[in-house]
């Protein structure tokens, strides 16, 4: 078992007061009690883990729509108010006055750096901003036409065949706050040289002088004979869109996360798992989506009408990418946040994308129409950063590699409090079996 860290430690602080209340639960003639457990936030939760013991039955919650797999004291929402925040900061607080590393100190260690403990941490994503050079070789290995989210995953869990020192099974507490910057560093500086293989361009190497943002956008856009211009609202546009993708709770990528990190699988292979969950279109791979369809809606002539007309069509299986989350059943307030980043970047850069003006003309229609406002569909965190990427020339297949980098902090903070926590258990949920009943094997020859 892993000792506990110093960084977990805090950050399972969660001062749940146990309400004298139990929940009753009456099967037949039995009457069972289970304690009522209350967030900090006043959530109430019924605890469950002792139903099957007491009383033979298990829950069946499809798609975990309303289970809570574990008490958490890192990210907060509250999806019918549009809330969401981070250690107890609301994110557009962040957004506004805080940088992606200084949020990711805030997720890893619960709490916003002093000076001089920013600056420490800060310098450690430059000295860890390489990759081991062998594992150059592996980008050779891909066709230039491979989804950037795959190669992403593969060289995440091949990290730990280079970095075993750094593998993190057994978390200690002076290691941790640096495997969690070394990780969020290589993974900036895979990302860029997933994209140069795809271009067919020499890889650009990190830079000692150059912050978090800057440095991936020059190993992104600068070649060997050219330098990029980074400009500051490119960096702006950037930093809002990280932060807000920093953490989500217990969403699928991060339940991945943790699920494979509960079998005591190390940090590098729970969050190449996370990539993966991460890269469905229902989750983040929902932002490169969202750019196909209004690309789609574009080439066709631009009817919004005809395309929210077949998206209410249930024949069609068409969804409004972007549109609708499973927790926020009010706007979600990352993708308001990002709306007016996306204005003020395209005017400051001096774009006009029709994509934005297709998206707008989708959201007022969805807004107005009883289908999608019955169902309580509103846009979501994907709908509006994929114009972004477009401005700053990030291709439409890097956009869910741009939030899995935005995840890493986030997923890292969760694992670790997970590993610490005081209920350690291997996540394994039950079923309810549905199958055939008890038959005997038929030798073939006997088969009907
Ligand atoms: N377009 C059209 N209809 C939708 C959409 C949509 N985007 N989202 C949900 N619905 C409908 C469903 O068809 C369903 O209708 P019904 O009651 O008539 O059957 C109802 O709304 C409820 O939808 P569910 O799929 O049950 O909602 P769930 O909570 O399971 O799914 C999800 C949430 C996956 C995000 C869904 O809204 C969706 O597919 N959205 C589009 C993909 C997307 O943008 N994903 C990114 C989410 S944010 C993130 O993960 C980072």
């Amino acid at each position: 078992m892993p000792k506990r860290t110093k960084i977990l430690k805090k950050s399972s602080k969660v001062r749940l007061s146990s309400n004298p209340k139990m929940a009753k639960l009456t099967l037949g003639k039995e009457a069972y009690d289970f304690p009522i457990v209350v967030g900090t936030e006043m959530e109430k939760a019924i605890d469950i883990s002792s139903l099957r013991l007491k009383t033979g039955y298990t829950t069946l919650d499809n798609g975990y729509a309303n289970t809570g797999s574990c008490k958490s004291a890192i990210t907060f929402i509250d999806g019918e108010k549009g809330v969401l925040r981070y250690r107890g900061i609301p994110v557009g607080q962040l957004a506004e006055n805080s940088t992606f590393v200084e949020t990711a100190y805030l997720l890893i260690y619960g709490k916003l750096p002093k000076k001089h403990q920013f600056e420490e941490f800060s310098k450690k994503f430059t000295i860890h901003a390489m990759i081991h050079e062998d594992m150059k070789n592996f980008f050779n290995g891909y066709p230039a036409w491979g989804h950037p989210m795959g190669i992403l995953s593969a060289m995440v869990c091949s990290l730990s065949a280079y970095y075993p020192e750094l593998e993190a099974s057994e978390p200690k507490q002076r290691e941790m706050g640096t495997i969690a910057v070394e990780l969020i560093s290589k993974v900036r500086t895979i990302a860029a040289f997933s994209y140069k293989k795809k271009i067919g361009e020499p890889f650009i190497y990190p830079r000692a002088d150059l912050k978090f943002i800057p440095n991936f956008l020059n190993m992104m856009f600068s070649s060997s004979n050219t330098e990029y211009v980074i400009e500051d609202d490119v960096v702006e546009a950037l930093q809002t869109l990280f932060i807000l993708h920093a953490d989500h709770e217990q969403n699928c990528g991060t339940s991945t996360v943790r699920m494979v990190g509960s079998s005591m699988a190390n940090l590098f292979a729970s969050v190449s798992a996370g990539i993966c969950a991460l890269w469905g279109p229902l989750h983040g791979g929902a932002n490169q989506k969202v750019t196909e369809m209004l690309e789609k809606i574009h080439r066709s002539g631009g009817d919004v009408k005809k395309f929210i007309k077949k998206v209410k069509d249930r024949d069609s299986n068409t969804r409004l990418m972007g549109f609708g989350h499973r927790v926020y059943k009010n706007y979600d307030p990352r993708a308001r946040i990002i709306k007016k980043r996306v204005d003020v970047l395209l005017k400051r850069l001096g774009i006009h994308d029709p994509l934005l003006e297709i998206a707008i003309k989708l959201e007022e229609a969805a807004l107005k129409d009883d289908f999608f406002v019955s169902r309580k569909l509103y846009p979501n965190v994907d709908f509006y950063s994929g114009i972004i990427y477009n401005a700053i020339g990030i291709p439409v297949d890097m956009a869910p590699v741009m939030f899995a980098m935005a995840r890493m902090p986030g997923w890292i903070a969760q694992w670790m409090e997970m590993r610490n926590s005081e209920v350690l258990r291997i996540n394994r949920p039950r079923q309810v079996y549905i199958g055939e009943i008890k038959r005997d094997y038929v030798p073939m020859g006997k088969r009907k």
